[in-house]
C-alpha cells in the first residue's frame, strides 16, 4: 500500500538557483520545481507562507493579478493526463506485481548475456527483461524499467532512447552490447574494473568490498559516502588507466547511477542500506523485503539531485 503523502513545501537554494522543493511525508523523496514555475502554477496558495521572506506565493501571484485557482486546475488537468497515460486493464490502472511466480530470481545461465549495469542485469534475472539478455526492444526496456522498478515514463524514455541511439538505433539490443566503451559504459565504475583493465560486465570482488565499506556508519551508503568513494575511483582511473576518459557525459551518467540506485533501493536522503547494496550489486537480485517505490521516480525528482552529486564528484 502506498505510504506516499505530500507534506512539505520549502524553498531551497543551490548553486545560486532557487527552487521549491516538495518533499514526502517521511522526508525520503522530494520533487523540485523552479521557483518561477511554482509561482506560475500557484502551489503557494495551497500551503500558505513558504518563502524565506515569509511572503506567500498567493500574495505574489495575486499581486501580479493572476488567478491561483485557474492555475491549480491546470496542474490537476496535467496530472489527470499523466494518470490517463498509465496502462489499464478493465478500466483500472495496472501496477504489476514484481514478486509473482513469473518474476522469481534466477542467475544468468549458460548462453545468457549480461551488461555492466546491475539494474538491467537484475531485471533480466527476475524476468522483467528476457532472461537470456537478448532481443530487447526499446518498448520492452521501457516496460521493464516502469513495471519492474517504478521508474517514471519520462526517465524510462530518456534512458532507453539514450541507450538505443548510442547503439545506432537498432530494432533490438542485447545487454552485452551496452558494454560498448565510452557510450554509456564508462571508466571509474563503483563495482567494475575499467574496460582497459578487465571485463566491465563482471563484478570485481575487491571493488565490491570497497563499495560496501564506503559506508561511514556500516549501515547505509549515504550520498556523501558515494561521493567520497566515486572521487577515489575517478582518481584511481586517472592514475592506473592510460586510456582513461571521464568527461562531463561520464560524470553525469555516474552521478545518475548513484542517485537512481539510492532512490530506488533506499533513499536519496537516508542512503542505500549496505545489505540492499550487497544483494543488488553482489547477486543482481532485488533486496530481501524490498518493494518498488510507491510513487514513480520522475525526472523532476532526479535532475536536481543528479546535478548536485555530479557537482560534488567533479
Ligand atoms: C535503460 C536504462 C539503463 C541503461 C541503458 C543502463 C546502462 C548502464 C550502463 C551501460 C552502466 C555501466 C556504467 C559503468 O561503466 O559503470 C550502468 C551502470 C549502472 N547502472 Fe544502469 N542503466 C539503466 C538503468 C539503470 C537504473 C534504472 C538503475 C537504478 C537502479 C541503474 C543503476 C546503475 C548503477 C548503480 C550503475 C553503476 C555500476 C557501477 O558503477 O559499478 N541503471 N548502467
Amino acid at each position: 500500500m502506498s505510504s506516499w503523502r505530500p507534506a512539505h513545501l520549502l524553498i531551497e537554494e543551490d548553486f545560486g538557483y532557487s527552487y521549491v522543493c516538495i518533499s514526502d511525508f517521511q522526508g525520503q523523496r522530494s520533487w523540485s520545481v523552479s521557483r518561477a514555475l511554482a509561482n506560475l502554477f500557484s502551489f503557494g496558495h495551497l500551503t500558505g507562507k513558504i518563502g524565506k521572506s515569509g511572503k506567500s506565493l498567493t500574495e505574489d501571484t495575486q499581486a501580479k493579478g493572476q488567478k491561483p485557482q485557474m492555475k491549480t486546475a491546470f496542474i490537476f488537468a496535467l496530472l489527470f493526463l499523466a494518470a490517463a497515460a498509465y496502462p489499464r486493464k478493465n478500466g483500472k490502472i495496472v501496477f504489476p506485481a514484481y514478486d509473482d511466480d513469473e518474476h522469481v530470481w534466477s542467475a544468468a545461465g549458460a548462453g545468457d548475456v549480461r551488461s555492466p549495469c546491475p539494474a538491467l542485469n537484475t531485471l533480466a534475472n527476475h524476468n522483467w527483461l528476457p532472461h537470456d539478455g537478448k532481443n530487447i526492444s526499446k518498448a520492452a526496456l521501457m516496460s521493464a524499467l516502469t513495471d519492474g522498478l517504478n521508474v517514471g515514463y519520462d526517465v524510462a524514455l530518456l534512458l532507453a532512447t539514450g541507450a538505443f541511439s548510442d547503439l545506432g538505433t537498432p530494432e533490438t539490443i542485447t545487454l552485452e552490447e551496452l558494454q560498448k566503451h565510452n557510450m554509456i559504459e564508462h571508466d571509474a565504475s563503483l563495482s567494475r574494473l575499467d574496460n582497459y583493465l578487465g571485463d566491465s560486465t563482471k563484478l570485481d570482488q575487491t571493488l565490491f568490498e570497497r563499495l560496501l565499506n564506503a559506508s561511514s556508519d556500516g549501515i547505509t551508503i549515504s550520498i556523501p559516502d558515494f561521493v567520497k568513494y566515486r572521487r577515489e575511483r575517478q582518481e584511481e582511473s586517472k592514475t592506473n588507466n592510460p586510456s582513461e576518459v571521464f568527461g562531463k557525459k561520464q560524470l553525469i551518467a555516474a552521478a545518475g547511477e548513484v542517485v537512481l540506485v539510492s532512490t530506488i533501493f533506499g533513499s536519496y536522503f537516508s542512503g542505500l542500506p549496505v545489505e540492499a547494496a550487497r544483494t543488488f550489486f553482489g547477486s543482481e537480485r532485488f533486496p530481501d523485503g524490498w518493494t518498488k517505490p510507491a510513487f514513480p521516480v520522475f525526472a523532476a525528482e532526479l535532475i536536481p539531485q543528479i546535478t548536485r552529486v555530479a557537482w560534488q564528484c567533479s
